[in-house]
């Protein structure tokens, strides 16, 4: 059943080479909008094109200046409403604002929720991301989450990569699920960091739980933002006498020291990202960068035709 007959992405300008390969795989050309600034710094719009009754994705992703990406994206979700689009799904491949999702001591914000109200009150009508930094985030919006998982993505890569005497490697407590879901897909061992964060830039290993003495390494993490944790992990697997390091992350938010933290780490063979959040202006070395365009155009052919978009994950779901 189809009740959408038209089919238009929109992009924000986070992302819009993302979210032309991603119309690349749809086979459609990208709405022509006009996303720009006034002289006074405030957002401008345009939409360009007819949208009454269409089934819209507008595509935007939390990369730097993330706060402007916001605005921007509920914006766009705002005109298309306004413009009586028949249905409006925000794809966020990287949701940012997302670790602050509980309150973990008095007086501070839960922002994950705020970012989400701000979508469903903009009139989103559903969402779509990839890999959110604790899954029960989905239970924050009021409208259907379709939560995708990279993992697919990087698992391809490794085994063909097919790294001997390998055994995966969880950088913090946290990430102890996607790891595990990787080291079974990679029949592999897995080995846990204990972390500590001391501060926003500053982390500490307290404890490696698992042996990696003469092994490659792979760490997964959901993020790396400074490159702290998973640099630790490094230096942590290293001391106790593993061999390469393979560095992998969904998110490469790579913001403040992370790109002298990321060059300056000793044995990493490589960092292996999404492209959920743009590199280009990062030197990181030995970065690689896998495209997930055609998980999220999948998974806008789905939804569009409303198919199934969990059997795409019958394989890599890490909550299974
Ligand atoms: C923490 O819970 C996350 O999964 C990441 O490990 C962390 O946010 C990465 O941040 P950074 O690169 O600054 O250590």
């Amino acid at each position: 059943m189809e009740p959408y007959t038209d089919l238009v992405v929109f992009s924000g300008r986070s992302c819009e080479p993302l979210a032309r390969s991603m119309c690349e795989y749809l086979g459609i050309p990208l709405g022509d909008a006009h996303v720009g600034r006034f002289p006074d710094g405030e957002i401008d719009i345009k939409i360009k094109r007819d949208v009454r009754g269409a089934d819209v994705f507008v595509v935007q992703t939390g990369a730097h200046p993330v706060n402007d990406h916001i605005l921007e994206l509920l914006l766009l979700i705002d005109t298309l409403k306004r413009a009586s689009a028949g249905r409006i799904t925000a794809v966020i491949p990287y949701y940012a604002y997302a670790r602050k999702d509980r309150k973990d001591e008095g007086r501070v914000p839960i922002s994950a929720k705020l970012v989400a109200d701000l979508i469903s009150a903009a009139g989103a009508n559903r969402v779509i991301t990839v890999d959110l930094h604790a899954p029960q985030i989905q239970g924050f919006f009021d409208v259907p989450v379709d939560h995708l998982f990279a993992m697919k993505v990087f698992l391809d890569h490794f085994e063909r990569l097919a790294i001997p005497n390998v055994c995966v490697v969880a950088p913090d407590v946290g990430s102890i699920r996607l790891n595990r879901a990787f080291a079974r897909r990679l029949h592999c061992d897995l080995v846990i960091v204990d972390k500590r964060r001391v501060s926003g830039t500053e982390t500490e290993v307290l404890n490696l739980i698992g042996d990696v003495r003469g092994k490659n390494c792979i760490i997964c993490d959901d993020m790396i933002s400074t490159g702290t944790s998973i640099v630790k992990a490094t230096e942590a697997v290293r001391a106790n006498g593993a061999e390469k390091v393979y560095l992998c992350a969904t998110h490469p938010v790579l913001s403040g020291p992370a790109v002298q933290n990321l060059n300056g780490a000793e044995g990493v063979e490589k960092i292996i990202v999404a492209d959920t959040v743009p590199t280009d202006d990062k030197p990181v070395e030995r970065l690689e960068a896998l495209s997930i365009a055609p998980l999220l155009g999948e998974a806008v052919r789905r939804i569009h035709r409303s198919e199934s978009v969990s059997h795409m994950f019958d394989e890599t779901d890490p909550e299974h």
